[in-house]
């Protein structure tokens, strides 16, 4: 399948997706790196080991990369490692004829991204997004990122890659929890912004489908959560409305991941943090938005028992509130979410006061099954 995501603000966006993006991906590469100098591969340590072989198999003009590595996980998204690939570039002369290939889940992405958009005031680069978050969102639309200190995304661009393949092949190198990851963001998209993929994703047997890792029906979800992502980006690019729904679940999900990050508790996904950040601002939905309760029900049967309920303390309810102030939507120092009104249906930017903002975690808490 092939989308052209088109934002009137720079090049248009070649994305293919399905088994066969190898032969797109050489034949674009093939007319590509015939005017460019130097071609960069950045790799995490994971995706270095599994899918640098597999996409040099594909492609074996690829061999002539740079691979550029940076350690897998959450803190590779900082401000040093940014550094130290920019300094790579700089050491083996990279240009604006050079190509950044970044083949990973959202971190490599948003990092990869970050670095190509900044480094010579912009070099071109692609996506080849390796989890299925970041198939389905984290490298589509042109958001590039840095965390700065624990605070998620602080720091970024609005960037177009040149071109984005999406390969399902590459999911078989995830475990199931990474899996899951993904999936609450197709969740997210669905609930947001299309009420047909909505009906879809709650009728069909979603986690089996997922977990098999290749079929026919993993491919149209991904596909139609593409096309739904890409109709909202071609609209509001750089987010002044209506691609502030695509958030839902990521204030307080954002927040989750952080309250994680610096605990000395297990760590959760993204996606994780977002599917638990999505049952609180259902909740608050339910509050402000008249979304029906058998929905937000509904949402909670999906989110439990896949996604681990993560305990929140008193204290922990207090670092939350305390990391919402660093929320990139707070305006007037009142915190503003995407809520939800029915499936299809958001609403973004809704003041929230600190007390419905806690009613909805306290919502949260009364879900401990443990
Ligand atoms: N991940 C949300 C967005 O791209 O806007």
């Amino acid at each position: 399948m092939q989308f052209t995501l088109n934002t009137g603000q720079a090049n248009a966006v070649e994305i293919v997706t399905g088994p066969n993006v190898s032969g797109d991906l050489k034949e674009w590469l093939g007319k590509y790196l015939t005017g460019c100098e130097e071609v960069f591969l950045l790799a995490d340590s994971n995706t270095r080991e599994y899918c640098v072989p597999r996409v040099i198999s594909l492609v074996p003009s690829l061999q002539k990369a740079e691979v550029l590595e940076v350690p897998a996980g959450e803190k590779s998204k900082s401000i040093e490692t940014a550094g130290q690939l920019w300094n790579a570039l700089a050491d083996k002369g990279a240009s604006r004829q050079s190509l950044l290939i970044c083949l990973g889940g959202g971190v490599v992405t948003d990092l990869g991204g970050f670095v190509a958009s900044t480094f010579k005031r912009g070099i071109p680069f692609i996506h080849i997004p390796t989890s299925l978050l970041g198939m389905v969102d984290a490298a589509i639309g042109g958001k590039t990122a840095i965390n700065l200190g624990n605070i998620k995304n602080q720091v970024g661009t609005f960037h177009q890659p040149e071109a984005i393949f999406i390969y399902p092949g590459f999911l078989e190198t995830l475990n199931a929890y990474e899996l899951m990851s993904g999936v609450a963001e197709v969740i997210k998209t669905a609930l947001v912004a299309d009420a047909p993929l909505w009906k879809k994703i709650t009728s069909i047997p979603l986690k089996e489908i997922i977990q098999k890792k290749s079929s026919r029906e993993l491919e149209d979800i991904i596909s139609g959560t593409v096309a739904v992502k890409c109709s909202i980006v071609e609209k509001d690019f750089r987010e002044t409305g209506l691609r502030g729904i695509l958030n839902f679940g990521h204030t307080l999900g954002h927040a989750f991941e952080t309250l994680s990050h610096q605990n000395n508790s297990k760590h959760l996904s993204h996606g994780h943090a977002v599917a638990l950040g999505m049952i609180c601002e259902s909740h608050l939905s339910g509050l402000k938005a008249g979304f029906e309760q058998n929905i937000q029900n509904e949402l909670e049967r999906m989110i439990f028992p896949d996604y681990e309920y993560y305990p929140i303390k008193n204290e922990d309810v207090d670092f939350i509130m305390d990391t919402l102030v660093h929320d990139k939507k707070r305006k007037d120092s009142v915190n503003r979410f995407t809520l939800v009104k029915s499936p299809g249906n958001a609403i973004p930017g809704v003041e929230c006061t600190p007390a419905e903002i806690k009613e909805s975690m306290e919502h949260y808490r009364t879900l401990n099954k443990q």
